[in-house]
């Protein structure tokens, strides 16, 4: 697929008075870059990008992402078309097949997710064993590894069953990610109901209790629907990167999830959802002095940052925080939460932000997380899991860019190059006369 969008055009980098011309290549939507595959064998050189800040590692048929202008686009359609009018399985079919379903199509992906529900019982002992307080993220990556040893269609061309993986994947994490929950407050486990829509399922086996059984509240429903689409692929992101370099060493999709799972985990990805709502409760609890915040994370000394502000490709508001602002608004009013004080805190910090020098200069603008939190809190969500909410999101996207990678002509396993800035080569010392 790239290679039918390398131009005739060469960029010239000229190096010790000698000239390498390297291919242009312009994506559908105009993005440009210069193919430098070459350059090292040609010239010596390689080009240094601490962070990957303007490095492509692929060409991607899956998101558009234009962090000047704002726009989020999965296979095309734009991230508030697909927000405002599908089902996150919608969605995910879409992401995983390239195209949206038709009536038919969704209703057999969802009858295969409702038969893939349940998850193996061996499994479920895996579960006693995790010591209290064990870190839901954890969990969710150990059980997404140990799928793999389950489930045994992995073995052979992964591509011949990966429709099969991908439904079994998203329904089994839904249990998964329920059952831990349950777990960590030592109740009953709730199974997978047949009745029930993707979401309002995985609500139902959270919340359900044998002496109060849990009312699916369809304003719940659709916000968490429009949650996880929005969460659902977000291009090379550090975890999405992630998954396709331990999926380039030619790794099970399973094991590459869970690798991904962990780089979601870190704190400046996606848990900063959970950080958001710890900020925001600190706030609260020391009287509400937001200003104090806002001047900490402007001080170079201080380590704080303001999370849910920023974002390396965002230069612009994040779309997705707009529209889980107004989901946010909507759902808090329809449960008569609408005074929730962490909202008018949010809501109060981001004016500021907004207005003030530091931020404007650095284009610092809510992100994704701003506002999910906000959500997940008002649907009774613990903190702690937030992050695994990203994960249930965000896991379409992952299995629709491990089979591009997959499946790409142009795959070659994950494996950068560095600058040694270490000793240089010098004699070995034995242990008898090293100096102590
Ligand atoms: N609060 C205060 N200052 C900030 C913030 C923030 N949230 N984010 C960036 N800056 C400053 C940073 O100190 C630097 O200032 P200076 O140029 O004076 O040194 C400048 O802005 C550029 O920051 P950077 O760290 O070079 O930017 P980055 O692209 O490497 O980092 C980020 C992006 C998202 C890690 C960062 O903005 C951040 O730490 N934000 C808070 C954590 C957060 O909300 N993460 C969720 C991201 S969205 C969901 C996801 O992708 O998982």
């Amino acid at each position: 697929m790239l290679h039918n969008f390398v131009t005739d055009k060469k960029a010239e980098l000229k190096i010790d008075g000698k000239t390498y011309y390297l291919p242009i290549i312009v994506g559908s939507e105009g993005e440009k870059a210069v193919d430098i595959r070459t350059l090292r064998t040609e010239s010596g050189y390689i080009t240094m990008d601490s962070g990957y800040m303007n490095t492509g590692s692929c060409g991607s048929e899956i998101t558009y992402l234009d962090g000047e202008k704002g726009i989020l686009n999965y296979r095309g359609y734009t991230i508030k078309d697909l927000a405002d009018n599908c089902t996150f399985v919608e969605v995910a079919y879409l992401l995983v097949h390239g195209s949206l379903p038709t009536r038919t199509e969704l209703d057999e992906f969802g009858s295969l997710l409702t038969s893939f529900g349940m998850i193996h019982e061996d499994l479920i002992h895996f579960f006693d064993h995790f010591p209290p307080n064990s870190s839901p993220m954890s969990i969710l990556s150990s059980m997404v590894n140990s799928l793999s040893n389950f489930y045994a269609e992995m073995k052979g061309d992964p591509l011949e069953n990966i429709d099969k993986m991908a439904a079994r994947l998203i329904s089994k994490i839904r249990t998964i990610a329920a059952f831990s929950y349950r777990k960590s407050l030592g109740q009953p486990l709730v199974y997978p109901n047949h009745d029930y829509s993707y979401c309002a399922n995985f609500l139902n086996m959270m919340f359900d209790s044998p002496v109060k059984p849990y009312e699916i509240n369809e304003e719940i429903v659709s916000a968490l629907n429009k949650l996880l689409i929005l969460h659902a692929d977000h291009e090379q992101n550090c975890s999405t990167s992630t998954v396709r370099l331990v999926g380039s060493a030619r790794v099970n999709l399973y094991a590459s999830i869970s690798a991904g799972i962990s780089a979601l985990w870190g704190p400046l990805h996606g848990g900063a959802n959970e950080a958001v709502i710890h900020m925001l409760n600190d706030i609260y609890k020391t009287g509400g002095n937001f200003k104090k915040y806002v001047e900490r994370a402007k001080n170079p000394t201080d380590p704080f940052r303001l999370v849910g502000f920023g974002h390396r490709v965002y230069k612009n508001y994040d779309p997705r925080a707009q529209i889980i602002k107004e989901a946010c608004d909507k759902m808090l009013k329809s449960l008569g939460m609408s005074d929730d004080p962490l909202l008018d805190i949010a809501k109060e910090l981001e004016d500021v932000a907004l207005r003030d020098d530091y931020f404007i200069e650095r284009n610092l603008y809510p992100n994704v997380d701003f506002y999910s939190g906000i959500i997940y809190r008002a649907i009774g969500i613990p903190s702690n899991m937030f992050t695994v909410m990203f994960a249930l999101g965000r896991l379409p996207g992952w299995i629709a860019q491990w089979k591009e990678m997959w499946d790409d002509p142009n795959w070659r396993i994950g494996r950068p190059r560095q600058i040694y800035v270490g000793p240089k080569q010098r004699p070995f010392i034995p242990i008898e006369v090293r100096k102590e």
